[in-house]
């Protein structure tokens, strides 16, 4: 079982590391908002990162749009930095937990796994790129189950919408359910939206390097999940989606994998049917259409060369046509915006057998929230946290690197996240 409790040694149940992000600082006002739903009503914390100064600014700006003056005397600061391993094990020595929001994690993640799981502290992560995510299971999993401690990756917007939101679909089923594929529609308000450049750089790297996923995959030497039922078909690259009344294009982010992962491991682990998935975005009209494909064209040409690279990196918004900028979505465009995940699930009733004819059962479920980086995102974080130091029992018997899904299968985590605005429903 995973340990959670605080000690004199460890004097924290969360410490956030990159406080001083654009994340990093929402994650702050939502840990600081939520403390009360720490073990027995209270949660020790403290915030970290490489700039002392920084990080004042962030608990003083924290104070004032929550109202807590508090937090400016109460909250312990951390200096840890990357670069330097020491400095990483010390902090990672005082925490039972590491909500770690310092990125690209391709660049800077891997040194703080590393340290959280040799100096036992669990490490939740908001990472969306899947070649570290996969990376970091193969490389530290097994010494993680060795020291008891969970390293869950992906707890952000990618990808515990999408991932719980396919075990909520499901447990809601009548039966067995063999597939499910998403739609995700992104609102804005009047004021409009966008995603921090910290999301862009990730995306930048993501992209230039994926063709190394195959063979990262390749040395885990899965044999393939059995497909239960009839097969998922393979939609186009754009196509019209009957299911949302919009066009649709295949979703580019860590969901697929992140989903697949975790469907891998409850079957193998808990021997149950694994469920197929496909997920899809929604752009909306023709004038978005046009917009994606120009952006999309450049955006996978520029990505090839490291001037092209170095270009995107410089001008954010002329390249996605504003939907990424350096200085990220102002409060007020937080709060006009929205998520809204439809998944369509197709099954057997109970009584059936999947492997004799076509699926003769649907299901419709919906996850929705708020704006999805920057309000959600912590969230999901923070949740994720609460949920393994109330639930430790309900976690997979051993440490290890996990999924959202994976980790979090036999908690709450779903109901939490309900009652904090990330709901869960079947229409
Ligand atoms: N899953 C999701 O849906 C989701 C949502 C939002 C963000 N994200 C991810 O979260 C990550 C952060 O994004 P962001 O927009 O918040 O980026 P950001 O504003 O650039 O923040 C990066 C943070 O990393 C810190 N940092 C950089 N180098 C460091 C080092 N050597 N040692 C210690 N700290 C260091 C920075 O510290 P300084 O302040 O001192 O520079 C800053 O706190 C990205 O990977 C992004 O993709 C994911």
């Amino acid at each position: 079982m995973a340990v959670v409790n605080t000690s004199p040694d460890r004097p924290y149940h969360i410490i956030i590391f990159g406080a001083s992000g654009f994340t990093g600082q929402f994650v702050v006002e939502e840990v600081a908002r939520t403390s009360s739903e720490g073990p027995k009503g209270t949660l020790k914390w403290a915030v970290a990162g490489r700039s002392r100064q920084k990080l004042e600014k962030v608990l003083n700006q924290a104070s004032e749009v929550l109202g807590k003056p508090e937090l400016k005397s109460e909250v312990d600061i951390i200096v840890a930095d990357v670069g330097e391993p020491e400095s990483l094990a010390t902090m990672c020595k005082q925490g039972v937990i590491v909500l770690n929001c310092v990125g690209p994690y391709r660049f800077y993640g891997e040194p703080v796994v590393k340290a959280c799981v040799e100096n036992g502290a669990h490490c939740i992560d908001i990472c969306g790129e899947p070649q570290f995510l996969e990376g970091m299971q193969l490389n530290y999993d097994s010494e993680a189950a060795e020291k008891g401690v969970y390293v869950v990756g992906s707890c952000g917007f990618d990808s515990i919408p999408a991932d719980m939101g396919v075990l909520y679909t499901r447990d809601q089923f009548k039966g067995t359910l063999t597939a499910v594929e998403s739609f995700l529609t992104a609102s804005s308000g009047p004021e409009g939206g966008c995603i921090h450049d910290g999301t862009w750089q990730s995306a930048i790297y993501g992209l230039a390097d994926s063709h190394k996923l195959r063979s990262l995959r390749k040395k885990f030497g899965h044999k393939p999940l059995p497909v239960v039922g009839a097969k998922i078909k393979r939609r186009g690259a754009l196509f019209f989606s009957e299911e949302v009344q919009q066009y649709a294009i295949p979703f580019m982010g860590a969901d697929p994998s992140v989903v697949k992962r975790s469907q891998r491991f409850l079957t193998e682990e808990y021997e149950e049917s694994p469920v197929q998935y496909g997920a899809y975005a929604s752009v909306g009209g023709i004038s978005n259409i046009i917009k994606l494909l120009f952006a999309g064209f450049m955006f996978m040409i520029l990505v090839k060369f490291s001037f092209g690279r170095n270009l995107l990196i410089k001008f954010p918004e002329f390249f996605s046509f504003g939907f990424f900028s350096k200085a990220g979505p102002t409060r007020k465009q937080m709060e006009g915006s929205s998520f809204r995940f439809a998944f369509f699930g197709e099954g057997y009733t109970e009584g059936t057998d999947p492997s004799q004819g076509k699926p003769n059962a649907k299901i419709r479920t919906l996850v929705q929230g708020p704006e999805a980086g920057y309000v959600a995102t912590p969230i999901a974080m923070v949740q994720a946290a609460i949920t393994i130091l109330n639930e430790p029992r309900l976690l997979p018997k051993k440490g290890g690197v996990y999924t959202p899904g994976a980790a979090f299968a036999k908690t709450t985590l779903i109901d939490r996240l309900n009652k904090h605005g990330i709901q869960f429903s079947v229409v």
